[in-house]
């Protein structure tokens, strides 16, 4: 899985068969605009996809592995390096920055200094996203090829067909592509994922959001045809899975709400404060569960501070001072877990800054310092309980659903009890977001109801939630009466364009990862397979 990022020799490389098409017609419109708007050729394209979480929400923050899967729409950056040096700033480079979507996405122009690249993260503004992916990338080739390394003008076209705010990562998928476009508008041959996903997770911060590390891993990582399993200790590393074959087979399909979920308009009281309560819970229960003087460790999660750091510490110093010469099986660590943040928990209306200061015997300014300087968060109470009890119980539900995979159905004939454990997993995980980890809305919960009392196995919200997108398990038979339902008991009563009619519901196959697809090399349109290289495709 790690290496470097392909270069693809043709669409069919990155996409599947049935998508070839509308993908064809898109990238040859996105090299003709580019060509329109800057009266010249684009010298390559860097590609980064969206991504459907499978299972493991709102855990990657507190380090424990999840399983998502990159899906067909994506992100992709026509890039060209040949940029008139005449009216830029001395000791600066030139970004021109365009969308194809331009009434929503204007097109800019920046004068950037080689020594920084600024980002004012107070303001929501789309070119942000490829700032942060540039001032990423800029610091890792600074670390390769020194401090004084400057930096290439560039002219940039983008196209995104991931929906913004939709729940299915935009933003990765930009923030990824638009590092990746700037390695290879440097110079750099090839990139290594590891190091592109590294980069690009610690970048989207700068945009103002606390995010974790599956969006990122899943865009830049995933493979055709399998999903992907991320583990984030002791280092980023991911690896795909195959779903058995089934009967009857399984189909997963995404459904949009509708509900847009602005994560950078509402993470002081949503996202970011949710890793906010993670961190807390993980100090919080340090305090009272191990040695006093225990210190975590400093590990790569938003605030340094993650449940999976106190998770390893607290067992590690168990097995210490017990002797204990084998260890317990993560399983029965995080049940044991789950019990124990049940009963030392136990307030259920929250914790206020000083209750919890005075628990980890530093003041509240201490606290404010550490916790909630670095995003802002408003809350009075902090739901320490409720975090941490749904963040155990999540990554437990990623390792039943991972060794349910592993044991393939033992009735080969009829999988109809292996399809519902594997569903009924995914309905639990909707259950622990809906009432334990508050990140659901009514429009979501309708969407499962409705899609299980139609036949899927499992319904529940994908990405951060608070609107956005729903994944459910659905067998194959069932997809059309699914769909249906919806439409009677949901679409239809709301007010959409045809293109939202169109984009409501996806079947998701899962598609592959970032790529980088050089034009230089072929002119004319973009080719779909050897065949039809330097030919009109369609
Ligand atoms: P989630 O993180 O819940 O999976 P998401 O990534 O789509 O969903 P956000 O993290 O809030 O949602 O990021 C959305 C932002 O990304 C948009 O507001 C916009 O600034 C930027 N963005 C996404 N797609 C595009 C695009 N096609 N063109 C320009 N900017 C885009
Ligand atoms: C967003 C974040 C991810 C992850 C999910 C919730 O998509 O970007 O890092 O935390 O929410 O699982
Ligand atoms: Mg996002």
């Amino acid at each position: 899985m790690a290496g470097p990022v392909p270069v693809a020799s043709s669409l069919s490389d990155i996409y599947t068969v049935d998508a070839i098409g509308t993908q064809a017609k898109r990238w040859n419109n996105l090299l003709a605009r580019f060509q329109t708007i800057y009266g010249q050729p684009a010298e390559f394209v860097a590609r980064s996809p969206g991504r459907v979480n499978i299972i493991g929400e709102h855990i990657d923050y507190s380090l424990y592995p999840v399983l998502p899967m990159a899906i067909t729409a994506d992100s992709l950056l026509a890039v060209s390096t040949n940029v008139a040096s005449t009216n830029t700033k001395e000791g600066h480079y030139k970004i021109k920055i365009a969308n194809v979507q331009d009434a929503k996405f204007p097109a800019h122009e920046f004068d950037i200094p080689y020594e920084a690249v600024d980002i004012d993260a107070t303001v929501h503004e789309w070119t942000n996203y490829f700032k942060s992916g540039l001032k990423g990338a800029l610091e890792l080739l600074r670390k390769k090829h020194g401090n004084d390394f400057e930096p290439k003008s560039m002219q940039i076209l983008m196209d995104g067909t991931v929906p913004a705010g939709g729940g299915l990562s935009s933003s990765a998928a930009f923030v990824s592509s638009s590092a990746l476009a700037v390695m290879v508008a440097n110079g750099e041959k090839t990139v290594d994922k590891t190091e592109l996903t590294e980069l690009a997770i610690v970048s989207e911060r700068a945009v103002g959001v606390n995010s974790g590390g599956m969006d990122q891993s899943a865009s830049v990582f995933s493979e055709r045809g399998s999903a992907l399993f991320v583990s984030f200790t002791p280092s980023l590393k991911a690896r795909p899975v195959s779903f058995p074959k089934t009967n009857p087979e399984l189909t997963f399909l995404i459904a949009q709400s509708f509900v847009t979920a602005d994560k950078f308009v509402t993470g002081p009281v949503h996202y970011n404060l949710r890793v906010v309560e993670c961190s807390l819970a993980a100090a919080y229960l340090n305090a009272v569960l191990n040695p006093p003087g225990t210190q975590l460790p400093s590990d790569a999660s938003p605030l340094s501070v993650s449940l999976h750091g106190f998770h390893e510490t607290y067992f590690a110093l168990q097995e210490h001072s017990s002797g204990a010469t084998k260890s317990k099986s993560t399983e029965s660590q995080l049940e044991e877990l789950v019990a124990l943040t049940a009963e030392k928990l136990d307030k259920r209306d929250g914790y206020t800054r000083e209750e919890i200061a005075a628990v980890l015997n530093i003041s509240v300014d201490e606290l404010n310092k550490k916790f909630t300087s670095r995003f802002p968060v408003r809350a009075e109470k902090f739901k320490l309980r409720q975090r941490a009890l749904h963040v155990f119980s999540e990554a437990l539900r990623v390792l039943k659903f991972m060794s349910l995979l592993e044991q393939q159905p033992t009735n080969t004939d009829d999988t109809s009890e292996y399809n519902a454990q594997l569903g009924d997993l995914l309905n639990q995980t909707q259950d622990s977001c809906r009432d334990v980890y508050e990140c659901s809305c009514k429009e979501i919960d309708e969407l499962c109801s409705i899609a299980r009392k139609a036949g899927s196995y499992g319904s529940r919200l994908t990405g951060a939630g608070w609107g956005g997108c729903s994944v459910h398990l659905v067998p194959a038979g069932k997809v059309k009466a699914v769909r249906e339902a919806w439409e009677r008991e949901y679409y239809s009563k709301l007010d959409l364009s045809e293109e939202q009619k169109e984009a409501a519901v996806v079947v998701s196959k899962p598609g592959s990862g970032s790529a980088v697809y050089l034009v230089d090399d072929k002119p004319g349109p973009v080719v779909v397979d050897d065949r039809d290289r330097g030919s009109e495709v369609y």
